[in-house]
């Protein structure tokens, strides 16, 4: 059943010139089915060069977004309207815009996880894979938004940098408890523990690794060790376990589901593909000038 939504599929997107993109996040049998598959970072730099005309998106509605930033004369689709990110909400553009006009000389750094409408008062993004690069190129007073747990990552790693963060966060990774962690390697022992940067400082100090997803993977298939605990969300735990069925992958926690990238599934995508589910991405001209140029400034610095 499943093979048969997929062959449709990849009939549709060759029939229909589309290029499919899909963040690691997504399950399995949608993985197979795009052309390009990364965490944010990856996905933003493949969103500028793919030549199809339509690209949909396999993600959450930001990534679609990012997508059109770059390509304004591409068709962006994205097959799960509902599907948001949380934290990417959790600022406005006027509480931004507020704290610029009582910290004039400040660098507003915006985690790629944000709206196209928040990103037009960002100077740059950063993804977790970029983040570190990014910010140890700039200098003076650095606003991070929205992610402070991402935020207090860079800030330990780059001292010297004056660091502001604000109380925002991706509730997945940031729900995670020093005590799970605690019981997992109890539960595992031997087992490196690999975690992603938007979980909490007392969970990401006990790590062996803290990266991007695509940094966790790389991780695991290069590493000697055979066994991992694995803190990002639980998808990538399925596919490091197909991708190195030697090794072992255990889950953090069992609460590591994002919901709104669970949203995507294939008949969704197929339907998008037929014009009868999905949504086309459309922004106004300002935003589309404006938090373009943050976006820009990420590939260029990263
Ligand atoms: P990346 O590692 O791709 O930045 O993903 C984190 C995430 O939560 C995406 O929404
Ligand atoms: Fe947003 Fe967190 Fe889900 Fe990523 S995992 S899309 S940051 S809520």
């Amino acid at each position: 059943m499943l093979r048969a939504i997929q062959d449709k599929i990849l009939q549709y997107k060759k029939e229909k010139d589309v290029c499919i993109l899909a963040h690691t996040y997504q399950s399995h049998d949608i993985l197979e089915i795009a052309d390009f598959t990364g965490d944010s970072f990856a996905l933003s730099r493949k969103a500028a060069t793919v030549l199809q005309k339509t690209v949909l998106m396999c993600g959450v509605r930001f990534m679609a977004e990012t997508v059109k930033l770059l390509s304004p004369e591409k068709r962006v689709l994205l097959s799960a309207p509902d599907a948001g990110c949380p934290m990417a909400e959790q600022f406005t553009r006027e509480q931004i815009m507020a704290y610029r006009a009582e910290h004039p000389d400040t660098t507003v750094v915006a985690y790629i996880n944000t709206t196209a409408s928040l990103k037009r008062v960002c100077d740059v993004c950063v993804t977790s894979a970029s983040a570190l690069k990014i910010v140890s190129q700039l200098n003076g007073r650095i606003l991070f938004i929205p992610d402070c747990n991402l935020g207090a990552y860079v800030r330990d790693m780059l001292p010297e940098k004056d660091i502001t963060l604000l109380t925002g966060g991706c509730p997945v990774h940031a729900a995670v408890t020093e005590e799970e962690v605690l019981q997992a390697k109890a539960a595992h022992p031997g087992a490196l523990l690999l975690v992603h940067p938007e979980c909490r400082p007392c969970v990401t100090r006990h790590a062996d690794y803290i990266g991007s997803t695509s940094g966790i993977m790389e991780f695991a298939g290069q590493s000697d060790a055979s066994s991992f605990i694995i803190g990002t969300e639980n998808s990538i735990v399925e596919h490091l376990q197909y991708a190195y069925p030697g090794k072992r992958f255990f889950p953090l926690s069992k609460r590591l589901i994002c919901r709104d990238m669970r949203l995507t599934t294939l008949p969704e995508v197929l339907a998008c593909l037929e014009g009868q589910a999905g949504e086309e991405i459309e922004l106004d001209e300002l935003t589309m000038q404006e938090a373009s140029l943050c976006i820009r400034r990420m590939i260029e610095m990263g």
